[in-house]
């Protein structure tokens, strides 16, 4: 038995092979071609022997992913591969197309091909699980109930435009082909391994290094924030007893203002590892031009899979939060390595145009 997942060595990829490992005697094949987010020091935790393959290759080179299915004939595949930085998606969306929607679409054709050569019994366990975003949904008023699965696409950057293009492909694999699908639409993840591009990464990060706190606009934009192993926990429980065809909105019932984020993350640091001067790194916190189209506010209802399936996030936000803030304190090396020429040149490229 086993599973091909792409897109391992990033974020929620690395967590979600490390915690299914942790906890299942099964082949995980990772193919993950190892871009700027793709980091194989995330697994390094991984002991020899341990049932991980990595492979190091693109989810749209369709004569690997053939060979890699045919050889391995896993039960499932999880699609968390993507490019997921919504900034980097308005400096250069070409990748974003690349990736997202081409990428997924010959990751299905490969799928697919593989899927119509089982055997019947194989053939109906079988399972492609996609792994989406709550952005598909475009931006809430401040009033408006949480996303509920049945609500309209309106994305609104080209991240979230080929997300939910991939999310469509999916959807008419499916539909077309009965290809047996379930996709999951999550909110905000954060937690270990988190790459430092995104918000509280980036802001533990730069104020552990006494630089500026990058706050978009008035900082009142609001999202929903989930543990990233609570996400790993409803991808695990959807491929399991999941209903073929269906949707999923995973979120943490976390609905919070990026300025609130902000400031908890400064008083963890005070508290976990104050700063010389005795000063709050909250003095650090800079408000800067916001991003283009900025979405103001998500919210994910997540009543169906805990009504269906009776998934529900383990970590509140304060215990996660703490979880994270000691995991970079304790992984020191990790941050120094990650910020490489290739990140210090992301953050020239997306902060020194942002008036303070
Ligand atoms: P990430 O950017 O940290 O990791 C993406 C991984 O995919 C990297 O390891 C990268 O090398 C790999 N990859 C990129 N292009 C590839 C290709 N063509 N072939 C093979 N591998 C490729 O992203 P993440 O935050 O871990 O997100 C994973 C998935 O979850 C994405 O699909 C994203 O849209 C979705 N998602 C993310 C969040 C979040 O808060 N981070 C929330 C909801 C959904
Ligand atoms: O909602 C799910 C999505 O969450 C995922 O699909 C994406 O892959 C993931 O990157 C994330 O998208 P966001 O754009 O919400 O995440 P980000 O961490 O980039 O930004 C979170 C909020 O913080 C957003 O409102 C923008 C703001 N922000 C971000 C950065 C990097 C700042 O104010 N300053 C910053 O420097």
């Amino acid at each position: 038995m086993s599973i091909l997942v792409t897109g391992g060595a990033g974020f929620i990829g690395c967590n979600f092979v490390l915690d299914w490992l942790a906890q299942a005697d099964e082949l995980v094949v990772n193919l993950d071609n190892l871009t700027y987010a793709g980091n194989l020091e995330n697994l390094a935790s991984l002991q020899d022997g341990s049932k991980h393959l990595f492979v190091h290759g693109d989810i749209g080179n369709g004569e690997l992913v053939a060979g890699l299915l045919a050889e391995h004939r896993p039960r499932a595949v999880v699609n968390f591969a993507a490019e997921s930085h919504v900034d980097r998606s308005i400096h250069g969306p070409a990748a974003f197309v690349e990736t997202n929607i081409v990428g997924t679409f010959k990751l299905l054709e490969s799928v697919r091909a593989y899927w119509g050569s089982l055997p019947p019994e194989e053939k109906s366990d079988f399972r492609f699980l996609h792994v989406s975003t709550d952005e598909v949904y475009g931006s809430l008023a401040a009033d408006a109930p949480a996303f509920t699965e049945e609500h309209r696409y309106e994305p609104n950057s080209p991240y979230s435009a080929s997300k939910a293009a991939s999310d469509h492909l999916v959807r008419a694999y499916h539909h077309t082909y009965g290809l047996p699908v379930l996709t999951t639409n999550c909110s905000n993840n954060y937690g270990p391994y988190h790459f430092p591009e995104k918000l509280i990464p980036l802001m533990i990060v730069n104020a552990l290094s006494g630089k500026p706190l990058p706050v978009y606009g008035d900082g009142q934009q609001i999202r929903d924030w989930l543990y990233v192993k609570d996400h790993c926990s409803a991808i695990r429980r959807v491929l399991d007893a999941g209903k073929i065809g269906e949707v999923y909105n995973v979120g943490g019932w976390n609905e919070k203002p990026n300025l609130d984020i902000v400031h908890t993350v400064c008083a963890l640091l005070d508290e976990l590892r104050p700063r010389a001067d005795g000063a709050s790194y909250a003095q650090q916190i800079s408000y800067v031009t916001d991003r283009p189209g900025h979405d103001r506010r998500y919210a994910i209802d997540a009543s169906k899979l805990a009504r269906e399936l009776g998934w529900k996030p383990a970590e509140t936000f304060d215990s996660g939060i703490r979880k994270t803030i000691l995991w970079y304190l304790d992984n020191a090396e990790w941050v120094e390595h990650v910020q490489s020429g290739s990140y210090r040149d992301w953050l020239a490229q997306n902060y020194a145009g942002r008036a303070a």
